[in-house]
């Protein structure tokens, strides 16, 4: 490993290439702009040349019950799924995380690969549900997050009341670095408090380069501009800047301070400067915790772990697509690297880089950037892939499932299709599926109730399995750790009725109501009930 002052001194050519990667997910709650600005970062990237190539993703926010629909997203979320483009020198990778609620352990998994977040309130709305569940998320790593309060153009709630309740329900300082003037109809622009000035609004402005800048609170202009409000203007600002928290870089990049932006996605106002602040202030790749010893980026051995599985796009092949986020070293076309779980080697041929509308062959990437890997089933989520060495990364968990359904073929010749079906989709991580220790019983358990009908939908399109599926008296699940071998055998005796088996053979309670559970962790102190368990970990 390099030692860090020597890097600083003489940036090895990696160090420089990964110094330049900004990897970031956009969160929010639907509807409050996410797709809107991730079209305007990537018109700003030159990556798309039109508004609107993005927003055919769009459906996923209205997915309902309708698998249609989420079966033709998924046809085209490949592409979309990572979002590689330049900006000012800079390699950004955006990572699109799924709108709908019911894939929120989709988005956690995402989270655990970027190294930054955006984070979009509506600023009629506030901070709203999933807000609050992603950035919970982002959390559990001190991931930095820089907020955009969208919508400025609408009649909106008053900013130092959005930034109060920002502070108290997602418990981060604000720092506003912009500030509002006026809104809806009477939108103005923002006064940029770093730079003493003010970005005038205007409407539209797909690229905006016609940028109207009124420098000074004292500017004439800005009277001459605004003479009913130009009062209100200047002592809001003053207002602010005294009552404010002045940006802090140390604490931002702990994950404690937003920095706090205002504008408008759809009129591609307040965006630029947004993209500015990730190449500006947010980290570049980071040290990773291997389990064995933290890997920093910049070492020359190649290392890094699948966070998600895209599997059988084409129904033809039964390849799937495992996208990999490299923590360490570079990728070349051709390379072997060790997969650690099964302990062999794997040749990486042909990995793909994921631009804003296509998927090319990668010519090379480095720490930070996302490849795709082609495999037969051989790579999960969660799953470390290395140069050798033992690493094995964490943070890629599973969260106990809420919602139960039993699941067993119509045609009883077909259990053996359901069970590989199964297998199969939970190790993609669509759905989690549990084998109970006494009878036969096939167990689904998810998050979200969405989850249940695209399992059957691909069991019916991708096995030819039609399964039934039933209500089960199961309230959720907890992984065991036994302490020793004699208190495993005597809970699987006591407990038999209420186990059941992971994909990955780990032993699950699964409890009929709170009560339950309660009473048997009352009943067994020396066991571990645990709510999550790392993926590809063998408990
Ligand atoms: P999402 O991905 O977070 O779900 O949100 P999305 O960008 O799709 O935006 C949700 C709605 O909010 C869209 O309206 C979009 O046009 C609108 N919107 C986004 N940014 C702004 C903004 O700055 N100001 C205003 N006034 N509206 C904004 P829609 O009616 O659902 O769709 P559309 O018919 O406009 O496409």
């Amino acid at each position: 490993m390099a030692a860090p002052d020597k890097a600083i001194d003489h940036p090895s050519p990696l160090a420089q290439e990964v110094g330049r990667r900004r990897t970031f997910a956009i969160i929010s709650h639907p509807d409050a702009g996410k797709t809107t600005l991730t079209e305007k970062l990537l018109l700003f990237g030159g990556a798309i040349q039109l508004a609107g190539t993005v927003k055919a993703r769009r459906s996923s926010r209205h997915a309902t019950s309708d698998w249609m629909e989420v079966e033709k997203q998924r046809g085209i979320s490949v592409t979309s799924s990572v979002m590689q483009f330049e900006y000012a020198g800079n390699t950004i990778n955006l990572l699109d995380t799924p709108g709908h609620e019911d894939f929120s352990e989709d988005t956690y998994r995402v989270l655990t690969a970027v190294d930054a977040a955006v984070m979009v309130i509506d600023a009629a709305k506030g901070v709203e549900a999933q807000t609050l569940k992603l950035l919970e998320v982002c959390r559990l790593r001190n991931t930095p997050i820089i907020t955009f309060v969208n919508k400025m153009d609408r009649e909106v709630r008053a900013p130092l009341a959005l930034l109060e309740e920002i502070e108290a329900a997602l418990k981060i300082e604000c720092a506003p670095i912009s500030w509002p003037i006026g809104m809806g109809k009477t939108f103005r622009g923002v006064y940029q408090l770093l730079q003493d000035r003010l970005l005038r609004f205007t409407a539209g402005g797909e690229k905006r380069t016609d940028v109207e800048l009124i420098e000074g609170l004292d500017n004439p202009k800005l009277d001459a501009l605004f003479p009913d409000e130009v009062a209100s203007l200047r002592a809001d600002v003053a207002l602010i800047r005294d009552a404010s928290v002045p940006f802090d870089p140390v604490q931002f990049l702990a994950g404690r301070q937003s920095p706090v932006f205002f504008g408008s996605g759809i009129n591609n106002f307040g965006v630029r400067e947004v993209l500015q602040a990730l190449v500006d202030w947010a980290p570049p790749p980071q040290p990773r915790d291997g389990s064995l010893r933290l890997v920093q980026p910049t070492e020359e051995a190649f290392s890094g772990f699948v966070f998600k599985i895209q599997a059988n796009m084409d129904p033809k092949h039964r390849d799937r697509i495992a996208f990999f986020r490299i923590c360490s070293g570079r990728y070349t076309p051709g390379m072997k690297a060790r997969h650690l779980r099964s302990g062999r080697e794997m040749k990486l041929g042909n990995a793909l880089t994921f631009m804003a509308n296509e998927r090319v062959s990668s010519e090379g990437a480095v720490a930070g950037d996302i490849i795709g890997i082609y495999n037969h089933g051989q790579l999960q989520i969660g799953d470390t892939l290395s140069a050798g060495e033992a690493l094995a990364y964490k943070g890629i968990p599973y969260f106990a499932p809420e919602l139960f359904r039993s699941a067993r073929p119509k045609d009883p010749m077909k259990s053996k299709q359901l069970q590989k079906g199964l297998q199969e989709l939970g190790e993609e991580g669509a759905i989690q599926v549990f084998s109970a220790r006494q009878g036969a019983q096939m167990l689904l358990g998810a998050v979200g109730r969405l989850q249940f009908e695209i399992v059957a939908h691909r069991l019916s399109a991708e096995y030819n399995v039609d399964a039934l599926y039933e209500p089960v008296d199961i309230f959720t699940a907890r992984w065991l750790v036994f302490p020793d071998e004699a208190t495993r055998k005597k809970f699987e005796k006591d407990e038999l009725f209420s186990l059941a088996r992971d994909v990955d053979d780990n032993p699950v309670f699964l409890s009929a109501n709170k009560y339950n559970l309660k009473l048997t962790i009352e009943r067994w102190p020396t066991v571990g009930f645990h709510a999550t368990r790392e993926h590809g970990q063998r408990l």
